[in-house]
């Protein structure tokens, strides 16, 4: 199976962006980073990717007229690079529907929540104020529905006496960088893909995948 030409689209620091380009630099993974996008120029992700040899580009979305003439030329800009799957990671923009359409199946996000809870911004402090005693990630497909599409994988940890939203968020995102390059494989691999309004798994997790992350056990 010849490797999918993946897309990232960051608006910071890109910690998943690193994860993905870990991830890809395997000989086995089914993918190859090969552009990544950003509406700021000063993006800290996108020096990342520069320094790992990957094309990058800078669209500012306060240049164009309104949210439709960005999305135009950050498809044309995703076209030319021959993109097949866009992973979104901290891209801080809303699509438009013409957008969403235009990428259906292939479009990618991850959440700092264990979806369909906590959706939207400050998801660890949500997590704290509810009193869950597990929180998460998430990685779905992108739907016109903000932080609700159809969920591609998704991993756990506990909520621990004493968590501020810092130490959550730090556990959390530990989870994240293993679960995003997990989720994008199963999708390349057309182990996961989106049918109708779910993800259609062709295989049962395999148990030692159900991610779980016990206290203390991962850093
Ligand atoms: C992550 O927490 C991700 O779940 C959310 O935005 C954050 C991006 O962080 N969508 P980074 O830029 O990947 O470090």
């Amino acid at each position: 199976m010849s490797r999918k030409r993946v897309g990232v689209l960051i608006s910071g620091r890109g910690s998943n962006l690193a994860a993905l380009i870990a991830a890809a630099r395997q000989p086995d993974y089914p993918a190859d980073i090969v552009l990544v996008a950003s509406n700021r120029s000063d993006a800290a992700g996108l020096a990342r990717a520069a320094e790992a040899g990957i094309a990058t580009a800078a669209v500012d979305h306060k240049a164009f007229a309104d949210r439709r003439a960005f999305e135009e030329e950050l498809d044309r800009t995703l076209q030319a690079a021959r993109i097949d799957i866009l992973c979104l990671a901290g891209f801080m923009r809303v699509f438009t529907d013409w957008f969403v359409a235009r990428w259906a199946g292939r479009m990618l996000n991850i959440h700092p929540s264990l979806l369909p809870a906590f959706r939207g911004t400050d998801t660890h402090r949500q997590a704290l104020a509810a009193g869950v005693l597990i929180h998460g990630c998430t990685v779905h497909f992108v739907t016109l529905d903000l932080d609700a599409g159809p969920i591609i994988a998704q991993a756990a940890v506990r909520v621990l006496p004493g968590d501020t939203e810092e130490t959550l968020a730090a556990r959390v995102l530990a989870e994240e960088h293993r679960l995003y390059p997990l989720a994008l494989r199963l999708v390349c691999e057309g182990e996961a893909r989106l049918d109708g309004e779910c993800v259609h798994h062709r295989f049962a997790w395999n148990a030692d995948e159900t991610l779980f992350a016990p206290p203390s056990e991962r850093s």
